[in-house]
Parts: C-alpha cells; structure tokens; sequence
C-alpha cells in the first residue's frame, strides 16, 4: 500500500541520516526482512544476528525481532546503540526461565556444565557456563559429551531431548517450550503428508520429539532454508515460523512451500506459526525507534553485561 510504501521509504531515510543499520531475524515480516536487505542491514538465524551485529561497523542497531536479540547484540558490543522497535517483544522460553530459579537449580548440581539457548535473559546467560543457537547446539553438546562433561539444558526441553538423543548426552533438562513450534502437532502432520506425499518435511527442533521423528530435515532457521534450496523435492512441508517462507521462496521460488498444520484434531492453533512477540515489529514501531528511542533501547547492567559475554563468545569462537 501507499502507506507501506512512505513508511519504508522514511525508514531507509532514517537509517541513513542515523548512521543505523537494521538486523533482523528469519521470523519477522517480510517487509521487515526486504528492508534489512535493502538498506545492507542482515536477515539470518539468531547465530548470525549476533555475529553480524558484532562485526558491524555501524554505531547503531536495530534489532529488529526479540529482546534476547536486542541483549546479545548490546552484551556484544556495549559501545553500540541498541534499539528495538519495542522491548515488549518477548520469547515463552525467557519467560518460563526466570534467572532466580534457574540459578537455584544449577546450584542442585554443581558438577554440570551449564548450557544455555540463546533465546534466554542476560541474566540467565550469566549463570552459564556456554550459550547456544540452535544453529550451533549439537556441535557444542557433542564436544562437552566427548570431554565427559554432565550437562545442565535449559529452558527448550524439546530441543534439549533432540540433542540428548542424537548424541546420548548426559543432559538434566529444564522445562520449558516455544509456544510456537510446541503447536505441531504429528497427527495432523500425518495427513499433510498423506495429502503431500513427495513433500519433504522440514522441522525445527525447538518441536515436539513426535513431530522431529517425522522430519526430512532438522535444523535451526538458516539450515532449514539451505535444506529447501538444496533438497530436489518441489514440494516442502514447513515446521516453523511462516515469516520463513520469504527467504525459502526467495532461493527457491518454484517450490511450492505447505505450512505444517499446528494443533490438532479440531482443536484451533493459539499461535498458528506466527510468534506473537516478533509479530510486534512493525513499520510503525521501527520507524518510532529511529526518531525517538527513548523506551525502545536495550540496556544490560555492566557486570551482567560482562559475565554473560562470557559464555556468549564461547560460542562465537566454537562456532568460527
Ligand atoms: P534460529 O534462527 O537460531 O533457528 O532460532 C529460532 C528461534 O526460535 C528464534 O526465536
Ligand atoms: Fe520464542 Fe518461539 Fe517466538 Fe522464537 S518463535 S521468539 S522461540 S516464542
């Protein structure tokens, strides 16, 4: 629309003048993912927003998709401006992982190794000994498995009992899930492939262990992507977020893309593969950070700031 249209148009003026460059996740609108293209800004995987962000020469960034981004980007590099389009973008596996608690529980054991998803608070990442994408996650676990290493997991169940069954780690999970990739359902996934049936099928595995069994593919956003690139079927059923399917028709665009159903029988979808808290980054709301950041800048305490590097760049140097 014309109104679409003036917004981007301001937004890419505003970058310019600001001396910004936008940062966005695989999940957020397509009009958000073009504009980050458009303006030499990235679209990637939680892995490479970080390391992207890092690397950067620009003094600000906008980050556009959820806080966790906004902290490591900020964790990162504290020289740098942060700002969201809003900082009420949040993640279920955040929420369900309060720093307090988890502490605790890592007190229970003192003997593991804490590794901590990414999609976590600065202050989680600073009880852990090493974070991870799920880009990454595999590599990592398998490598502590090989030192004798026992693992605390947290908070992704879904993707922890993934790991722990490909490389037979030693992992005490803690219990939490994405509200988004939790709705798969492998019954209605049945029949998808039943009315599909030369579609590959393609997972994240921040999915239910029901649902992984059934995958052509298993991989973090950006592995999903190269799979539907690379993989001769014509016909994908996707198991994740839909804003995916931007950069899945951009690299392939004569593959037909189905959405996995989630929920099933009859039951109706909460998120319907739409994450509610990237959902929230709009035209609107980045162009309001770009004028007026106050309220939409991520600040991260500098001790915490300085314990959660730590772990942080573990990662970022495995993963070099
Ligand atoms: P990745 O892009 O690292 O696969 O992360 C998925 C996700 O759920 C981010 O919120
Ligand atoms: Fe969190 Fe899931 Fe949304 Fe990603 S898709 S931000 S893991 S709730």
């Amino acid at each position: 629309s014309q109104d679409e249209k003036s917004l981007v148009n301001d937004i890419k003026a505003l970058l310019l003048s600001n001396n910004a460059v936008l940062v966005a996740h695989y999940y957020t609108d397509p009009v958000i993912q073009a504009l980050a293209e458009e303006t030499g800004g990235c679209v990637s995987d939680s892995l490479e927003m970080a390391r992207f962000g890092r690397d950067n020469k620009a003094q600000h960034l906008v980050v556009a998709g959820v806080k966790f981004m906004g902290e490591t980007a900020k964790i990162l590099s504290p020289e740098k401006t942060v700002v969201m389009p809003t900082l009420e973008a949040t993640c279920s596996l955040d929420l369900g992982c309060p720093a307090k608690e988890f502490s605790e529980f890592c007190d229970q054991h003192p003997d593991r190794t804490v590794v901590v998803y990414a999609n976590t608070s600065a202050a989680v990442k600073a009880r852990a000994d090493w974070v991870v994408t799920s880009s990454i996650a595999l590599e990592i676990i398998e490598h502590l498995d090989s030192q004798g290493k026992k693992i605390i997991w947290g908070p992704d169940r879904h993707l922890g009992a993934y790991i722990q069954k490909q490389t037979g780690a030693d992992m005490l999970m803690w219990n939490g899930e994405c509200i988004v990739h939790d709705e798969f359902s492998a019954k209605a996934l049945q029949k998808a492939k039943h009315l599909h049936p030369n579609a590959a099928v393609l997972v994240h595995p921040e999915s239910p262990a029901s649902v992984v069994s059934m995958a052509d593919a298993v991989g973090s956003t950006s592995q999903l992507i190269k799979s539907c690139s690379e993989m001769s079927n014509e016909e994908f059923i996707v198991a994740t977020d839909k804003g995916i399917f931007y950069k899945m028709q951009q690299l392939a665009p004569n593959k037909t893309l189905i959405a996995a159903p989630t929920a099933g029988e009859g039951a109706t979808c909460k998120s319907c593969a739409n994450c509610p808290w990237m959902a929230m980054n709009g035209l609107q709301a980045l162009k309001e950070a770009l004028i007026q950041p106050q309220g939409k800048e991520i600040f991260v305490e500098s001790a915490l700031a300085e314990r959660a590097m730590m772990p942080l760049n573990r990662m970022l140097n495995f993963a070099a």
